[in-house]
């Protein structure tokens, strides 16, 4: 290219770059006469609207996340109409914005706006300003149709040309592990490159970073707090399906309007639930609800045993460190503590039970027994 050219070609890029920079969320209304079906098919995800209260289900996560705000208010996921309504409840200190990351297109258009400045701003003041939770925005940028990541951490994390199905990355925008860096604050994937989105690379990032969510204040040990790992889990190693199916394959699906014309539903749900989606599965999975089922009992079931183990240890080494142990003498105990609950905790968080890759699932399980089994050995010594 001629130096001419080229810097033609810049400036063309730099000017154009205003327009194409995704910075203008508009309200999801603008565009329900354009594109009807999908407006009131995204209107649907009020549907899903159960809200289940793990602290009271589950005792365990009082203990394994005491120092943390999950340990008393942690409730399961539901539909994205509910995103702004559940942050501002949920009863978790949260006195900074980078908590809005994944709950609106409104929040999204202002951090591309002012750069990562914006996950420093103040909650009250920032959530005040939002006029709406997830939004055609967050998946289209400003072209409802194109998919388009206006999440820019996330090509941080993968690259630009990761050359993954759009319509995964358009979902790993938030169903990420993430964390918050000490000094900026922003919201970060703990890995660069897709290879480098493993559990035990995500692990191994953290500990090179020194980098702990909490403090359990009872053992002292600096715990590692999973979010989500959907993305990672699904496009890891052993997963069935992930070169055939895309998160929108299973959880979208295809519906036809009055007038026989086919779309993409916006009515985010469990393949189990979603029969023109369903219908796709049975000629491999004839049960599909038993298959689904099966893998989901043994996984949880060995999530809640290992939780046990997890709480057993926890309250031992709250012991030895009231019996006045050292440092010194703890600090194997803390690292096996630490890395133990981290392999749980990336099954525990991650929405499928087991669905999306039992193979990665099964494997961080096995991890995290091993770990808390060697853990319970040693605190009896
Ligand atoms: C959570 C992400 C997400 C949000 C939010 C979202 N879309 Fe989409 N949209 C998708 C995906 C993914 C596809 C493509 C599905 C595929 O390729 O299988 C799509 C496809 C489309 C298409 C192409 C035609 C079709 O039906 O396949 C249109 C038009 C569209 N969306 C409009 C909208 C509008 C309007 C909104 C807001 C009311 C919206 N989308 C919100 C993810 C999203
Ligand atoms: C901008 C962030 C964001 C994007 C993009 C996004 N999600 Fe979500 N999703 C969330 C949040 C946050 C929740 C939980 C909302 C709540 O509980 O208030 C959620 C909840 C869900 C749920 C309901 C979970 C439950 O247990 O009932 C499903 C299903 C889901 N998302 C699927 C998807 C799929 C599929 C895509 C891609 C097409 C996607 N999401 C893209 C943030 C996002
Ligand atoms: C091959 C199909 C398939 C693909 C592809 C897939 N999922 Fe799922 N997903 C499932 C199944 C099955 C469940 C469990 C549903 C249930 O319990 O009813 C599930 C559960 C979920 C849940 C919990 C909500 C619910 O309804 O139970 C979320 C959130 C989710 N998936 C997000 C994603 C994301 C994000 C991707 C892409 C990274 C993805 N899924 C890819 C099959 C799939
Ligand atoms: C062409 C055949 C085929 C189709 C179509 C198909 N699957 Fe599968 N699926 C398989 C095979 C084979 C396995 C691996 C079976 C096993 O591990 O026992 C599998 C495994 C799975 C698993 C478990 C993954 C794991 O890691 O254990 C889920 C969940 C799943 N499929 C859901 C779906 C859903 C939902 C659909 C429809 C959208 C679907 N499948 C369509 C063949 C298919």
């Amino acid at each position: 290219m001629k130096k001419k050219v080229l810097v033609f070609f810049l400036l063309a890029m730099c000017l154009t770059g205003f327009a194409l920079a995704s910075t203008v969320s508009l309200p999801a209304d603008s565009y329900k006469d354009t594109f009807p079906d999908q407006y009131q098919s995204y209107l649907r995800n009020a549907e899903n609207d159960e809200n289940y209260d793990y602290v009271q289900a589950h005792p365990q996560i009082a203990v394994l996340y005491e120092g943390f705000g999950f340990a008393h208010s942690y409730f399961s996921a539901r539909g994205h109409e509910y995103t702004l309504e559940d942050v501002k409840n949920i009863g978790r200190p949260h006195p900074l914005a980078n908590c809005l990351t994944c709950k609106s297109g409104d929040y999204t258009a202002m951090v591309n706006e002012m750069g990562i400045e914006a996950y420093k701003l103040p909650f009250d003041e920032t959530f005040a300003e939002l006029k709406g939770g997830i939004s055609c925005f967050n998946c289209h940028g400003e072209e409802p149709g194109v998919l388009q990541v206006t999440h820019q951490y996330l090509k941080d994390a993968v690259g630009e040309d990761s050359g993954v199905n759009p319509a995964i990355l358009a979902c790993a925008q938030c169903h990420v592990e993430y964390y918050f860096p000490a000094d900026t604050k922003a919201t970060v994937l703990p890995y660069e490159g897709l290879e480098n989105a493993t559990p035990e690379m995500i692990y191994a990032y953290f500990d090179q970073l020194g980098f702990s969510d909490f403090v359990n204040p009872r053992t002292g040990t600096n715990m590692i707090k999973v979010q989500h790992p959907e993305f990672e889990t699904y496009t890891g190693a052993g997963s069935v399906h992930k070169s055939t199916h895309s998160c929108a394959d299973c959880h979208m699906g295809k519906a036809v309007n009055e007038a026989g014309q086919s779309f993409s539903s916006h009515y985010l749900t469990s393949p189990l639930k979603n029969p023109a989606v369903r219908d796709s599965c049975v000629q491999c999975h004839a049960d599909l609800d038993e298959f689904v089922k099966g893998i989901q009992d043994r996984t949880e079931e060995r999530t809640y045993l290992i939780a046990d183990k997890l709480v057993d240890l926890t309250n031992a080494l709250a012991d030895k460190v009231a019996a006045g142990a050292t440092d010194e003498e703890l600090a194997q105990l803390r690292a096996l503590n630490r890395e133990a609950q981290f392999y749980w905790d990336f099954v525990f968080v991650e929405n499928s039970e087991g669905a999306h890759n039992s193979k990665l699932s099964t494997a961080c399980l096995d991890k995290a027994e091993l770990l808390v089994d060697q853990a319970l050995e040693l605190v009896k010594q």
